[in-house]
């Protein structure tokens, strides 16, 4: 049987918006902060003050005027993705899990921190945590550290996202058990093996959220002759999505352009037809996790045997993934209680237990 899905554009898919808490109200409180742990992701940009959680979620996209100066950043710049006014470009700066734009993304990260600083009341500057990707370039590493000391940090720390997803998912990263993490995010597939600390071997795939929304795309142009942007695309996904059939396929009406006569049309589409344009992508992540098994310590991969694999990132999200990766590894799979914030809740608990942590920290 064949259910329908709502219209994209009329009721919110189960986005991240829904998932995560929206970002504390913009008005100043008193109570003294010193920690910041930002997670500067591919797709989101989270930031949690130490005492207070989570107190900003917003997109990783800027909007920049003809002069290249910053119009806007977060939800306000992406909602120009796409459908900027003449003279304004909306850009992601992070791309592939990396840096793409120093520039843009070192303005980005200060204005984040810039609107969080003044809602908080800083008797002494801040220490900063960054998670930044494990195979970040040191050319990178001086952009996040410019940008975060800036923006008015005392004292700045990077933590590898893996090794922060792995402690936000709450493994037990400083035992001699081994844990693997799979984190799939935005521009990026992360999956690591931890133990005593540190990263035992760990793998990074260019395939993650951007690319099944990117796969969408492809598959509308190809099947429907219809043009449609990536925010339609990645609210196919949320809404339909799925890395193994559904109980209940599902079906949605989605509008675009018509390659044919230019106008906008109309078209249904299902799961069916979805799971097969992101079947090639969602295998290349199975695939990552396979060979970074194939890879593993023995000692190690009998832990993950006996414990399982633990899935976070919100690319993890997509209906049925959990459920694949058990089917083709034959091993457990849990999946974070909100892969969302995994990354910055880890960065928050080494704030919060500094002298436990410190090994995984960087300068
Ligand atoms: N319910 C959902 N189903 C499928 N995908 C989802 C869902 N919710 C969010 N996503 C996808 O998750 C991705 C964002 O996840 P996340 O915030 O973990 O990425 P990120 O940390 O910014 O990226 P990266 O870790 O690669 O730098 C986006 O591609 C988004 O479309
Ligand atoms: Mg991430």
């Amino acid at each position: 049987m064949t259910a329908v899905a709502e219209p994209a554009a009329a009721e919110p898919a189960p986005s991240t918006a829904l998932r995560v808490p929206p970002v504390t109200p913009p008005r100043r409180t008193w109570r003294p902060a010193t920690h910041i742990a930002v997670d500067l992701g591919t797709a989101n940009t989270l930031v949690l003050v130490k005492g207070e959680g989570v107190v900003l979620n917003e997109p990783s996209v800027a909007a920049l005027d003809a002069t290249g100066t910053i119009r806007g950043i977060g939800f306000e710049a992406k909602r120009m993705l796409g459908r900027t006014p003449e003279g304004i470009r909306a850009v992601r700066p992070m791309k592939d899990g990396v840096i793409a734009d120093f520039h843009v993304a070192e303005q980005m990260l200060r204005r984040f921190l810039k609107v969080v600083m003044d809602r908080h009341l800083f008797r002494v500057k801040p220490t900063v945590i960054v998670c930044v990707p494990s195979s970040i370039t040191e050319v990178e590493r001086r952009a996040v550290r410019d940008s975060a000391k800036s923006a008015g940090a005392k004292k700045l720390y990077m933590v590898s996202e893996p090794m922060a997803a792995a402690i936000g998912a709450g493994l037990p990263v400083d035992s001699p058990r081994g844990s693997m993490i799979v984190d799939i995010g935005g521009g990026t597939t992360d999956i690591a093996v931890i133990a005593l600390s540190g990263i035992v071997c760990d793998a990074s795939i260019r395939t993650a959220g951007d690319e099944l929304d990117l796969a969408i795309v492809h598959y509308m142009r190809k099947t429907y002759n219809v043009l449609i942007g990536e925010p339609t695309a990645e609210q196919i996904k949320l809404s339909i999505g799925s890395a193994m059939p559904l109980d209940e396929e599902l079906s949605m009406p989605v509008k675009g352009r018509d390659l044919v006569s230019g106008l906008p049309r109309t078209v249904v589409v299902d799961s069916a037809g979805i799971r097969d344009a992101l079947s090639e992508s969602v295998q290349r992540i199975v695939n990552a996790v396979r060979r970074a098994l194939e890879v593993t310590p023995p000692e190690l991969a009998s832990d993950i045997l006996e414990h399982g694999i633990v899935l976070t990132g919100g690319g993890a999200l997509i209906r049925g993934m959990g459920a694949l990766l058990t089917y083709e590894t034959g091993l457990p799979v849990r999946m974070d209680d909100d892969p969302l914030t995994s990354v910055v809740r880890g960065t928050g608990l080494i704030l919060d237990n500094l002298p436990r942590y410190e090994s995984v920290l960087s300068m």
